[in-house]
Order: C-alpha cells, then sequence, then structure tokens
C-alpha cells in the first residue's frame, strides 16, 4: 500500500504527541510543525527545540522517520537556514507554503506564496542548492490563496526547483479548513508533475482515506486533524488494506488509549511549564472527544483545573493512572 505519513500541526501535534501517535504504529514518516526563517540564521539548538528527534536519528522513539519544515519567504535566508539544518541530519527538508496565520502571512510567508510561483521556484532551487542529495527535499503547498488558478503553476514552479515529492492540502487558503478538500486538485497536479505527490485533508474515517485515494489518484496520504482525534485510524487503515476485518469497539480502542493518555501527560509534564501542561492536556482530549464518548467525559472533568495534581487526580478517577503507562 502507499505511505500513510503524519501531519504538521502547529500548536497541535508537537514532538510529545508524535511520539505517542507514532507508537501505536502505521506511519511512514511524520513533519515537524514549521520552523519560522525570518531573517537571521537560526542556531542548532532551535531546530532541535522543534524537533528533538534529531537527537535520535531524526526518528520518533517508535523508529518512525521526522521531517523538519521550514517556513519563510526569502530565498538566501532560507538556503542558509536549510544549510544549517542539514548539517543536523534532518529524516528530510519540507517547505511550507500553505500556512493560513496572519501573522506568517503579513510577512508574505505560508500560503501567501502560492500567489508567486516564480518566487516558489526561487526559494526552492536556493534551498536545493545547499541541501546535500541525500537529505529528501520536499515541499507541502495548498491549492492557491483565494482560488485554484495557480495550483498547477506552483506544483510545476516546485518541481522545477528541485523538490523530490509534494504533499497537497487540497483547499485553498481561503478555505481555511472547512469541508470539503478538494482531491480531485491533486489528481490534476499529479497530472502536470513527475514528482509523488500525497494528498493531505480532510480524512478522519477508513471510508475518507478510501475516498481520498480513488479520487486523487494519489497512493500516498497524510493525515492530521483525523490522527489527533483518533490515535487508531492509520492502524485501522493498514488493516483494511491488508484484507482484514476493522471492526473494533471504540469501547476496546479507549481501553487501549488510557495507557497512551497516561504516557503523555507523564511526557507533557517533564518537557513543558507546569502551568502549560494541564492545558495540552485538554487539547488533545478536545481532539479526541470527536471519536470517543469517555474522552468528553474526561474533557469535561479536567476543562476548568489549573494544576498538575488536581489533573493527576482526575485522570485516576477517569482510569487513566501513571501505573499503567504506555512503555515500549
Ligand atoms: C492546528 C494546526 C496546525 C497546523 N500547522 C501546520 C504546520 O506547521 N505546517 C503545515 O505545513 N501545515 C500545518 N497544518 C496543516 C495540516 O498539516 C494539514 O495540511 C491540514 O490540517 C489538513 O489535513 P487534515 O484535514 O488531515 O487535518 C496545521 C493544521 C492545524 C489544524
Amino acid at each position: 500500500m502507499g505511505k500513510l505519513l503524519l501531519a504538521p500541526m502547529d500548536g497541535l501535534a508537537d514532538h510529545v504527541l508524535r511520539d505517542i501517535l507514532t507508537r501505536v504504529g502505521g506511519y511512514d514518516g511524520a513533519v515537524t510543525e514549521f520552523v519560522r526563517v525570518s531573517g537571521n540564521l537560526l542556531p542548532p539548538r532551535t531546530f532541535r527545540r522543534i524537533c528533538p528527534e534529531l537527537n535520535h536519528g531524526s526518528r520518533t522513539a517508535a523508529g518512525t522517520p521526522v521531517a523538519v519544515q521550514l517556513l519563510g519567504s526569502d530565498p538566501a535566508c532560507m538556503a542558509e537556514n536549510a544549510a544549517q539544518l542539514a548539517a543536523l541530519s534532518p529524516a528530510a527538508i519540507d517547505l511550507n507554503f500553505g500556512c493560513p496565520a496572519p501573522t506568517v502571512n503579513r510577512h508574505g510567508g505560508g500560503a501567501m506564496l502560492l500567489a508567486e510561483p516564480e518566487r516558489l521556484f526561487r526559494i526552492a532551487e536556493a534551498v536545493r542548492r545547499v541541501v546535500p542529495s541525500h537529505i529528501p527535499f520536499t515541499a507541502k503547498m495548498r491549492l492557491g490563496v483565494c482560488d485554484t488558478s495557480r495550483a498547477l503553476d506552483c506544483a510545476r514552479a516546485l518541481e522545477a526547483g528541485g523538490t523530490v515529492a509534494l504533499v497537497v492540502h487540497a483547499r485553498t487558503k481561503a478555505d481555511g479548513y472547512r469541508p470539503p478538500a478538494h482531491w480531485e486538485w491533486v489528481a490534476r497536479i499529479r497530472d502536470v508533475v513527475q514528482l509523488p505527490v500525497t494528498a493531505n485533508g480532510e480524512v478522519w474515517t477508513t471510508d475518507d482515506y478510501l475516498r481520498c485515494r480513488s479520487v486523487s489518484g494519489s497512493e500516498d496520504v497524510m493525515i492530521g486533524r483525523g490522527a489527533v482525534a483518533d490515535p487508531f485510524l492509520v492502524r485501522r487503515i493498514r488493516a483494511l488494506a491488508g484484507g482484514e476485518s476493522v471492526e473494533r469497539s471504540l469501547a476496546a480502542d479507549w481501553l487501549e488509549l488510557q495507557p497512551l493518555i497516561a504516557e503523555f501527560w507523564h511526557q507533557v509534564q517533564e518537557k513543558v511549564e507546569p502551568s502549560q501542561a494541564p492545558g495540552r492536556l485538554k487539547l488533545w482530549l478536545n481532539s479526541l472527544r470527536r471519536t470517543f464518548v469517555e474522552a468528553e467525559a474526561l474533557y469535561t472533568a479536567v476543562r476548568t483545573l489549573r494544576g498538575i495534581e488536581e489533573t493527576t487526580r482526575m485522570l485516576e478517577l477517569h482510569g487513566v493512572s501513571a501505573s499503567q503507562r504506555w512503555l515500549p
């Protein structure tokens, strides 16, 4: 079957959640949230902070390769930083041409660049020159800023600039995250480039995955929010592809998830300020509510809590205790 990739999600899936989700298994690769490049040469510690996996061969604890994503608009500065990053041996270097955040777009970065395919080409070409050929150099794009009129030109520009693979989030910046994702545009892009093109957007279930593959024609699919909301989705997709039954009760999945939540809570406490830890837990539980009724109850129970101890106690009341942490 094709590859399944875990999408970059700034503020939602950092290295802690990447670790947890890839432990469940099934991912061929993951991409970090973007590292913003704006004028300066970033020190190695900035790349290592966003991608601690760089200290372990650019792989998560489960062994999944992690690409590091750069976001910026100045070709020379992007190249300088890509060279710095390349020296840290990332599994791949990816460029972001899809971020719709106003703070990023105001400086001409992320999705705004999709209005200027020539600039995409210049950025890609400049970065290509400094990234050694053994490090895959890839890009992730949306379909455009307000419409799709330049989508094909953007894909062509990135290919001409030397990227070896492309992920297409099948929406424009103006579409935001509103369904549907226009997977048929991934097919149109595939028609005009030779590169492998990964389809992305709005895959929440095994059915979505099958439809996405069939409409886009892409073998490879990247999953974002659906992976956070249902940590077993990719495993179900693999089971389906292998002809196995994918029927399993959500209650059984929730039991399996409890040790993963315990592990997540443990790691979050180790890695972020105590004042931020409960918020991080709530963020994930908020996504899990979409799939699990038990997560809804747990989210409601911890929502107003601010302290570590009280949150830990509430988790224990809901069957999530440190003693059952998921250990490899
Ligand atoms: C909270 C959040 C943060 C995101 N951060 C990034 C990012 O740093 N880099 C990037 O290329 N895409 C980012 N994205 C876009 C996702 O990678 C993905 O393209 C998008 O969510 C569509 O896929 P999905 O429908 O499977 O979630 C982000 C999406 C969300 C929801």
